[in-house]
């Protein structure tokens, strides 16, 4: 992300502390850990006490400013999870914004968290989240489904009022438009979405009509248009991922969540996706020791004391991406054997002070690796498509996932990988600025072929051996 410093009283690492990035300053600025390094793009500088000429990379920890202003580029890899709402995301390093001159935002409708993004000039001037208030229906898509059936009104009517009161701290927009998975999308506009959790899983409507900004309380001038659905567990979020990135042939765009949406290009440039349920187990629900990304939650683990969290509070449990380095690092010392039993045997493990995993837990989590590993691996053989030659991860969760880790769980195929992070709300914001893409996108969600992942061949078997350590 590029951001813009006019202040040199503090150091660089401060003044983006103060506009909320939140830099990976593991070494607490002693300048030894090399995390916090960004690039400057523009502006003089001060660099461990000698001038330094834009461009140039340096450590954020042991810079400031000299001139009255200067721009920098912070690389996502510079930067920690962040419990308020994915300041840093890797889709700003995607293709640039449409240049206008007015204010379109894009929003992001996410069964657990709300994103919004303002644009204007081709930048974005201000951004939004806070938690989707419809939790308090089910945490997850098949319980707001179920809920839905006789609190559709109400659940629409909560999501309404927590958008329009994100709306009502950023500038005023001249168009907004909205992308969601298709159950998200459906409550939006009051269609009732049951028949998305029962077979044969068809989508009451797949593409919906602008409609005027009174409901998010904009003015009706104000039209909010709407991403199109591919199918009803490939919603307009996987479609406005696969818009951002264009994915070529043997990429396998990939959003890991409750749901792990796996969308891959094939040959002839045919697409196919599914969705494998790996259940709630990578966002902290039904383990013990399970977080979501907020304040204190360990994001990053290497050891029993050797762990990165989100500030704010003291240790309160693990989040998805720790999940996983802790199965990697179990494994690789042998603590944990090829099925998910700990060595020596025991119910459980202290991971942390006062944390511990049981081997319950771990099953889950294996279960939902071994859900996403043969997701992919079914998709390989299915219909057109092709061996996965790159991946394409979206998602906060991937975003703070230590790909290697991943990789020796087996829970990702050993592939080079880019990390594309809220494509969903990249792709909104990108709509609010080109409604003329409508047309674009629908022909787009038409070509997607999706395939029940139960009815692909070896699926189930496949399923068996993802649960296992390699
Ligand atoms: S915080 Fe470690 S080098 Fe800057």
């Amino acid at each position: 992300m590029r951001i813009e410093i006019h202040d040199s009283s503090t150091g660089l690492a401060e003044q983006l502390r103060r506009l909320g990035v939140p830099l990976d300053m593991r070494c607490d600025g002693c300048g030894t850990c090399g995390r916090c390094r960004v690039h400057l793009l523009s502006g003089r500088w001060l660099e461990n006490g000698v001038e330094v000429a834009s461009p140039a990379e340096v450590l954020a920890c042991r810079t400031r400013l000299l001139s009255d202003a200067g721009t920098v580029e912070v690389p996502f890899a510079s930067c920690l999870p962040c419990a308020d709402g994915q300041f840093a995301d890797a889709w700003q390093d995607l293709d640039p914004m449409p240049v206008l001159d007015k204010v379109v935002i894009g929003i992001d409708i996410g069964t657990t968290t709300l994103a919004a993004a303002a644009l204007c000039n081709g930048r974005i001037i201000a951004r939004e989240v806070c938690f989707n208030p419809q939790a308090r229906f089910g945490d997850n898509v098949m319980s707001r489904i179920s809920a839905a059936e006789t609190h559709l009104v109400e659940m629409r009517q909560v999501l309404l009022d927590a958008l329009a009161e994100m709306l009502r701290k950023m500038p005023s927009p001249a168009r907004v438009a909205i992308a969601g998975n298709s159950t998200m999308t459906c409550i939006f506009h009051g269609v009732n979405p049951a028949q998305l959790g029962r077979a044969p899983f068809d989508l009451p409507q797949s593409n919906f009509a602008p409609v005027p900004g009174t409901c998010l309380g904009l003015p009706a001038s104000v039209p909010i248009h709407t991403m199109p659905l591919i199918s009803a567990f490939l919603g307009g979020d996987i479609l406005g991922g696969l818009w951002e990135t264009r994915l070529e042939k043997g990429d396998y765009f990939i959003d890991i969540g409750t749901n792990c949406e796996i969308v891959a290009r094939g040959m002839h440039g045919s697409l196919g996706g599914a969705a494998a349920a790996a259940g709630p187990a990578f966002e902290g629900a039904g383990i013990a020791c399970g977080t979501r990304a907020v304040p204190g939650a360990i994001c990053r683990y290497r050891g029993f004391r050797d762990y990165d969290m989100i500030p704010g509070k003291p240790p309160v449990g693990l989040c998805g991406s720790a999940m996983v380095d802790v199965l990697a690092v179990l494994h690789r010392s042998g603590r944990l054997n090829r099925f998910g039993r700990l060595v020596p045997p025991s119910s459980s493990l202290e991971v942390a002070d006062g944390l511990s995993l049981s081997e319950r837990d771990i099953e889950q989590l294996l279960k939902a690796k071994g859900a996403l590993s043969a997701g992919i691996r079914s998709l390989e053989g299915a219909f057109y498509l092709m061996d996965c030659k790159r991946l394409v991860l979206a998602g906060g969760f991937a975003q703070y996932l230590d790909i290697q880790n991943a990789v020796a769980i087996g829970m990702l195929p050993d592939r080079p990988a880019r990390i594309v992070g809220n494509t969903s709300l990249a792709a909104a914001v990108r709509l609010a600025a080109t409604p003329r893409s409508a047309k674009e996108l629908v022909t787009l969600a038409q070509s997607v072929m999706e395939f029940h992942l139960n009815d692909l061949p070896d699926f189930e078997l496949r399923f068996m051996e993802g649960m296992l350590l390699p």
